[in-house]
């Protein structure tokens, strides 16, 4: 199946299911990802905007936050559940591992979504180069360890790929020339952060 449809099918079930994307659990990763005040946040594979109401209070009305997936129906879902949010974000349907994403961030976030891309060097090397700021992070993070997200996605018949441990990920990044770090490796957290500068 394809992906896209993949998504479209769970949407009306997918915060009914999500059970570890608490606000608490998703305000401590955000924590590792260093955003501030007034901050420019790229949240790329939205999905039902799990993590939009957290970056909001953390970016406070003067920052701004776009919104992606290419998943129309969690992106519906996200845009209703989200219209009031201040700032409120931009809601963008793209596939951003094919489409360019205008504008300049602080930090971009692809919060579950590693698994899924096709060609994740590529993407994020491309992502650094036009969406992030100077100084920028670019956060790749799970509400879990390496373990646990491998088997939802095994239970789920998901075509996305094995995800490795992070010290492991991180280190493969690396070795691509992403200067990739892990800000947090355990049973519930698993958080690498990019930075824009050269390995
Ligand atoms: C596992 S879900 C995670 C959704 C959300 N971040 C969360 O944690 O609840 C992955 C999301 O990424 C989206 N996605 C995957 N690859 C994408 C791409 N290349 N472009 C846009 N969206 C993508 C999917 O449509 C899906 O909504």
């Amino acid at each position: 199946m394809d992906e896209r449809n993949f998504f479209d099918r769970l949407a009306p079930t997918w915060d009914a299911n999500e059970t570890l994307s608490t606000p608490a659990h998703v305000r401590h990763i955000l924590s590792h990802a260093g955003i501030k005040r007034g901050d420019r946040v790229l949240d790329l594979g939205t999905g039902t905007g799990v993590l939009l109401p957290a970056i909001a209070e953390i970016t406070g009305p003067g920052g701004f936050i776009t919104a992606v997936d290419y998943s129309t129906g969690m992106l519906d879902i996200a845009r209703s559940k989200f219209a009031d949010l201040i700032p409120r974000p931009e809601f963008r349907c793209m596939d951003f591992e094919t489409e360019t994403i205008p504008g300049e961030y602080d930090h971009i976030i692809l919060y579950c979504v590693y698994p899924h891309l096709h060609t994740p060097v590529d993407t994020l090397k491309w992502l650094r180069g036009v969406n992030l700021a100077d100084g920028g992070t670019i956060t790749v993070a799970f509400p879990s360890d390496e373990k646990f997200i491998n088997s939802i996605h095994r239970h789920k018949h998901s075509e996305s790929d094995i995800l490795p441990p992070a010290s492991e990920l991180a280190a493969w990044l690396r070795l691509n020339g992403l200067s990739a770090d892990v800000a947090e490796s355990t049973h519930d957290n698993y958080i690498i952060n990019i930075a824009k500068t050269p390995c």
